[in-house]
């Protein structure tokens, strides 16, 4: 009696401590209840009911176990929360799993594995040690019934197979959630298209968004060759039963999971024992060219382009009035018809991401030299390559019809596309020659033509080099300013007819719904900004002056003017205003891509912009702002440069906006209240608030720290960093002195950016926060900076070093607004 006692309570207490090995299994005659879970023998999985956010819903899920926050693998009820805790899982003699809502005991999902024979049977829940949730038959020994790893939801974990069962049909595919906190199905899935070849996509709503291509032995075509990791190997996998992708851990004890995040962006985390948090990895290579045929048939994108879109060589734009009004989708045509019979040839290209693939014709044990032959035969094949690149190449892809979705990558395989002699020959003899088409007749003539060709080429170009020194001739005896420097400055030769418009306030009230307030786009330092679609369809971005700050109307429209005669590559374009009561608004052209600040300091979107991308917005800033600094006529000092007016056009050109403003309001506010600095905290240089004395120079101040928030990702205003107590500046100046710079740099560029501009781009960075004004370079330096590569000054302690010397200011402003009143000491 004693003993039996002591047992129990040994096995009370051993339970109630938790100390007994977790159970990975349930049976027909177990439940599972809220609170309750299964962990998986390598104890890295659990198992149980979970909430998201701060709502109450429960869901039954797979989760990593002891992972700080909750990284949730796998859900049952997406759908179908239950409300409260009350929540039961088990599994039911008839091999179904089910959660069931206590409450009211309803089902509320439930795994249907279809039917069993017999049709009760004995069967046993397990966790497995991936994270994969299985039924088994105990008594038909082994057999499985059901699994999660066939019914993913946002999470590629390794042995996932990715892809089709073409016997049963099963259709294997991510499915994104609709917010982080929200598990059900959100708008993308991540999928294996089997028609044709193979090709992994992501579908938004149903539809293409974007295309990685086919498997060619090593990867999906278009992403760069994978450098061989120590951590995981991937392969696809096709034959007569199934088509899937997945991959499997090198070393198990690597924790590595691919996340597919709400916006459809497929992200490589791998855990880090030593900091206990996920870090990413890699990532697909997205930017704007990831969009489904961006550019439509037979058109290419190059990420580095600008315009994006351009035709194939040999293929001109359907319809180019859309073409060059940047409208793509209705791509490019052959500019010679093939002949088909015995005339055409092979263009050769080699740094493409193959076209979709799915009404491709393949053979994967045909050469290339028999591809060559069976594209050749049939008329209406337009392209063919091989399909594995190992060994020398092995396997034929043929395209038939319009090529679709071609962007230029930096390394892929060769894809030959079908010419007419004359448009294979005109820029590419090499590779002519090195593939003879047709006979040596044919060749003789083609030879021929080229010479002619080159010879009128040559022509062209000597009277276009003429005609440009003519040109230049006449324009100096116009009297240039002494010093243009950007060669983008456009002469104001027509100073009266500069293209403004006034707009008529029924017009502008009736684009912008009434100045609706889903119509606005955001609050700048002199008023809101409503977006609005002309008539003619024509997109606008309207600032609406407050009311307060008005001038005469005189004055405004001359000040109008002056902006509107500043034109540059770099800026905002003015389209007009509207004068009309005690309105005073400016018409801008509309930027899609809104402010970098949208892009930067955003954890999904920074991903969007890689290095190469912010070294060009960051070129492209110095010299919108040079512009704005020596122009001849008028130095205008912009006072309020922030990432949020940094506007980005749908090629991620950086426009500046808000100059010229600035000065006009100056002019106005002085007359009020000389007071009144005008600026954003974390941009503002010492002596302007402090003295509020502003020069070029100040400016100057402001672009330094742009460039450290675009190199880190980081803002400057509430900048913290867990050793020190540095802001953004000292952090930079502190790992710059360390010879550590490259520290600074966003975690998701370091592989892919070029270090000798990340580092030119910080050096240059901390010279333009210097505390003294005459310690900072002027813009025209800075843009020489940039582009040589010579020796730069060194770089001293930046301003507002220590926490403590920053300014003391009333904070009547909210974070980034604009117009921040500072009391000058
Ligand atoms: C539950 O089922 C298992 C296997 O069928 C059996 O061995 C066990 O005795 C049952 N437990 C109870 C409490 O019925
Ligand atoms: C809780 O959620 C509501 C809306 O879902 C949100 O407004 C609120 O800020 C959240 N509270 C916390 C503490 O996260
Ligand atoms: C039972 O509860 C679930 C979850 O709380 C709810 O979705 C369902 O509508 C309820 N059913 C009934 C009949 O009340
Ligand atoms: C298995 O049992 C559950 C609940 O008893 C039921 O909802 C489900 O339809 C059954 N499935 C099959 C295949 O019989
Ligand atoms: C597996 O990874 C762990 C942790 O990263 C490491 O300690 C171990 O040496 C690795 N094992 C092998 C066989 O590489
Ligand atoms: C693929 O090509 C090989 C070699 O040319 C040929 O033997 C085979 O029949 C072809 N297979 C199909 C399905 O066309
Ligand atoms: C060319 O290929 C297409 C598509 O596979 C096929 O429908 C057509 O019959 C072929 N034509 C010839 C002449 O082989
Ligand atoms: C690949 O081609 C090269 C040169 O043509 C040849 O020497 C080599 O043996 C080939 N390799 C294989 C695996 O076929």
């Amino acid at each position: 009696m004693e003993i039996l006692h002591y047992f129990l309570f040994f096995g009370l207490l051993m339970s109630y401590l938790g100390i007994c090995r977790a159970q990975d299994t349930i049976t027909a005659n177990q439940t599972l209840r809220d609170g309750d879970t299964l962990v998986s023998a390598d104890e890295m999985y659990e198992l149980g009911f979970f909430s998201r956010g701060n709502i109450t819903n429960r869901y039954l899920g797979i989760w990593y176990k002891n992972k700080s926050p909750l990284t949730v693998a796998w859900v049952a009820n997406r759908e179908t929360p239950i409300r409260d805790s009350s929540g039961v899982f088990r599994v039911d003699t008839n091999g179904s799993l089910l959660v069931i809502a206590g409450s009211n005991n309803t089902v509320v999902w439930s795994s249907n594995p279809g039917p069993v024979s017999p049709p009760t049977i004995n069967p046993v829940a397990q966790l497995l040690n991936p994270g994969n949730l299985v039924v088994r038959d105990q008594s038909g020994e082994g057999s499985l019934i059901w699994q999660s790893f066939d019914h993913p939801g946002d999470m590629f974990l390794p042995g996932i197979k990715l892809g089709k069962d073409l016997i049963s049909g099963l259709d294997r595919r991510l499915s994104s959630w609709k917010s982080v906190d929200d598990p059900s199905p959100g708008l993308y899935e991540a999928l294996m298209n089997t028609n044709g070849y193979p090709q992994l996509w992501v579908e938004r709503d149903s539809v293409p968004y974007s295309r990685f291509g086919p498997w060619n032995g090593l990867t999906f075509n278009g992403i760069p060759t994978h450098i061989s990791n120590s951590i995981y190997t991937h392969d696809f996998v096709m034959n007569d039963k199934e088509v899937y992708y997945w991959f499997t851990l090198v070393n198990t004890s690597v924790v590595t999971r691919i996340y597919f995040t709400p916006e459809g962006i497929p992200l490589r985390m791998n855990w880090n024992e030593r900091t206990q948090m996920w870090f990413l990895y890699s990532s697909a290579n997205i930017d704007m060219c990831s969009l489904f045929a961006l550019c439509g048939s037979n058109g290419r994108c190059d990420p580095k382009n600008s315009p994006l879109c351009s035709c194939m060589e040999g293929f001109e734009p359907r319809n180019p009035d859309e073409w060059s009004a940047s409208q793509w989708s209705s791509g490019c045509r052959r500019r010679t018809a093939l002949s088909c019979s015995n005339g055409d040839g092979f263009r050769v290209f080699n740094n493409v991401k193959l076209p979709d693939t799915r009404r491709a014709w393949f053979n994967r044990s045909m050469t290339l030299g028999e591809c060559e032959t069976a594209c050749k035969q049939n008329c209406s094949c337009n392209a063919y390559s091989n399909i594995d690149i190992r060994m020398n190449g092995s396997g034929c892809l043929l395209w038939f019809g319009d090529l679709m979705d071609i962007r230029t990558v930096d390394e892929s395989q060769d894809l030959f596309v079908r010419m007419a002699v004359s448009d294979l020959t005109v820029q590419s003899i090499p590779e002519f020659t090195s593939r003879p088409a047709g006979s040596n007749k044919k060749r003789q003539t083609i030879i021929v033509v080229v010479s002619i060709l080159s010879i009128l080429v040559m022509v062209i170009l000597i009277l276009a080099i003429l005609y440009g020194r003519r040109k230049n001739k006449r324009s100096r005896v116009k009297k240039i300013p002494v010093q243009t420097i950007d060669e983008e400055y456009i002469m104001d030769s027509q100073d009266d007819d500069t293209e403004l418009t006034a707009f008529s306030l029924t017009k502008i009230s009736k684009s912008t719904n009434d100045f609706a307030n889903d119509k606005k786009l955001g609050q700048g330092g002199f008023g809101p900004v409503y977006k609005g679609v002309l008539d003619d369809g024509r997109e606008i971005a309207v600032k609406r002056l407050s009311k307060t700050s008005r001038q005469g109307i005189g004055e405004f429209k001359n000040e109008v003017k002056f902006i509107a005669k500043l034109q540059h590559r770099n800026l905002v374009k003015l389209l007009g205003y509207c004068i009309q009561g005690d309105e005073n608004m400016l018409i801008y052209e509309y930027m899609p891509n809104k402010s970098l600040d949208s892009f930067i300091f955003d954890k999904i979107k920074s991903f969007i912009l890689g290095w190469s991308d912010r070294f060009r917005i960051i070129h492209g800033i110095a010299r919108g702002l040079l512009y704005l600094h020596q122009d001849s006529r008028f130095k205008i000092v912009h006072r309020d440069l922030k990432t949020s007016n940094i506007l980005l056009d749908v090629d991620m050109n950086p426009k500046i906006s808000d100059f010229g403003l600035a000065r006009m309001f100056r002019e106005h506010e002085n007359e009020a209240n000389t007071n009144n600095v005008v600026g954003t905290l974390g941009y503002i240089a010492p002596e302007y608030a402090v003295d509020g004395i502003f020069s070029e120079k100040s400016d100057v101040f402001s672009f330094g720290v742009l460039v450290l928030e675009i190199v880190s990702g980081k803002k400057n205003r509430g900048f913290s960093h867990q050793n020190d107590s540095d802001n953004l500046l000292a952090h930079a100046w502190r790992l710059f002195d360390e010879g550590m710079a490259m520290e600074l740099l966003a975690a998701h560029m370091r592989e892919s950016c070029v270090a000798s501009e990340v580092l030119r781009s910080v050096h240059i960075g901390l010279l333009c926060v210097q505390h003294f004004a005459k310690d900072r370079p002027t813009m025209s330096s800075v843009v020489l900076m940039f582009d040589k590569e010579g020796a730069l000054p060194q770089p001293k302690q930046p301003a507002f070093f220590a926490k403590g010397s920053l300014p003391q200011l009333n904070l009547a402003s909210v974070d980034d607004i604009t117009m921040t009143t500072l009391e000058p000491r």
